[in-house]
């Protein structure tokens, strides 16, 4: 467990200013004017950015956890587009769950959260890893019985809810801070947006073309600007080991067995390996998939069929999904707090 001085975040929290100049959560850097930004966020008021300054200290903080040793951060890490780096990750208790880590950003837009869409709103999902005995494993009220014994954390609830740390406050803090984590500097959002035409290679630009082509059909699912449609699919891929019914957990029905939903494209060198169950390594394993035309599943969809791409092409396939990274997402200061090193 990396130590970064909590407290000394919280005093500095608390005492209300801006420490050598740290950047804060909302102050985004190189987003394109002709991105699809809201002016909730652009405007955003002082009181909410106060909320996600406090969700980023609870953030990384392990008091979170049973043990005190995982925070949210251990398995969504900044570096990493806030996704895990495993398959699946380990949290209290030693335990795996059946799911890997998804990359965080542009949570504003999405309307359901985890892989079969089973929670529809971002101030609940705290409450999951919280309850699972295989993640933070530390139900909601002993974490607030614990952060009232925590003066610095009293005086900061004060300040930002006007009130002593309940599950409110905790539930909104996480909700804004993650709500502030907006990625839309890509070398690709510099050519698409800002007509930078030097910000993408050749190859990229011919790996767009056929992404938005009818031969490949990916940008159906996966179309710009957020580059998921936010619907759920089955494209096929099933870990026959530790089988997972997907969507149809949530909706009950046989048509929605291994359906998923269909993840961002962004940040995907960073947020490897891929699919629900991280069953799939690399970038080239899940285009290799995708041009076999997928396993074979009674719900799969229509579009995922043989699509017979040559090597040429599944590299510039493969060089546009790779320009869709954004380090200056990966390396923001406001979403780390001070001190803080991955
Ligand atoms: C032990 C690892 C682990 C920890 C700790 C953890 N998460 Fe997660 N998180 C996951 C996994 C795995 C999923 C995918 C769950 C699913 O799809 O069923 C997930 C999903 C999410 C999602 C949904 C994203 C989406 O696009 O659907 C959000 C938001 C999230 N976590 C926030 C948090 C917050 C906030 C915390 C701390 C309170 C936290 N997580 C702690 C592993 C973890
Ligand atoms: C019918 C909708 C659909 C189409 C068409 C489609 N995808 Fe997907 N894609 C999905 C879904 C759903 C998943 C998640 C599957 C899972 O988790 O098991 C996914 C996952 C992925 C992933 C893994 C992302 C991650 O973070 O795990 C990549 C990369 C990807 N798709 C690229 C493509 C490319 C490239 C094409 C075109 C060749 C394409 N997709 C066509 C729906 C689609």
């Amino acid at each position: 467990m990396k130590l970064w001085g909590l407290w000394a975040i919280l005093v500095w929290l608390i005492a209300g200013c801006s420490a050598g100049g740290e950047k804060q959560p909302f102050e985004l850097s190189g987003v394109p004017a002709a991105f699809p930004l809201p002016d909730s966020i652009r405007f955003m008021t002082e009181e909410a950015k106060a909320r996600a300054l406090l969700g980023r200290t609870l953030f990384y903080d392990p008091a979170l956890s049973a043990s005190g040793r995982f925070s949210c951060a251990s398995c969504h890490v900044p570096s990493l587009a806030f996704a895990g780096g495993m398959d699946r990750n380990v949290g209290e208790n030693s335990g795996r769950g059946r799911r890997n880590t998804p990359a965080l950003f542009n949570l504003w837009w999405q309307s359901h959260f985890f892989a079969d869409g089973g929670i529809p709103r971002l101030s609940e999902v705290t409450l999951a890893p919280m309850d699972n005995a295989h993640e933070l494993n530390l139900p909601i009220d002993t974490l607030v019985r614990k952060l009232r014994r925590i003066p610095a954390y009293q005086q900061a609830f004060q300040s930002v809810f006007q009130r002593e740390p309940d599950p409110f406050g905790v539930t909104r803090a996480l909700m804004w801070f993650q709500l502030s984590l907006i990625s839309a500097n890509s070398p690709f959002d510099r050519w698409y947006y800002e007509k930078d035409q030097m910000a993408l290679s050749a190859s990229a630009k011919r790996g767009y073309a056929l992404f938005i082509s009818e031969r490949t059909n990916c940008s159906s699912c996966h179309g710009p600007p957020f580059f998921t449609d936010g619907l759920f699919y089955s494209i096929g891929h099933e870990n026959l080991n530790e089988p997972d019914t997907g969507r149809a957990r949530i909706s009950m029905s046989v048509q929605d067995v291994g359906k998923f939903k269909t993840p961002s494209l962004r940040n995907l060198a960073f947020s490897g390996p891929y699919m629900h169950d991280g069953g799939l390594q690399s970038l080239e394993e899940v285009l290799a998939y995708y041009n076999r035309g997928g396993d074979i599943h009674p719900n799969k969809d229509a579009r995922i069929k043989v699509l017979g791409l040559k090597e040429a092409e599944l590299s510039d396939l493969k060089n546009f999904l790779l320009s869709l990274s954004d380090t200056s997402f990966t390396k923001h200061p406001a979403y780390r707090p001070l001190g803080y090193r991955d």
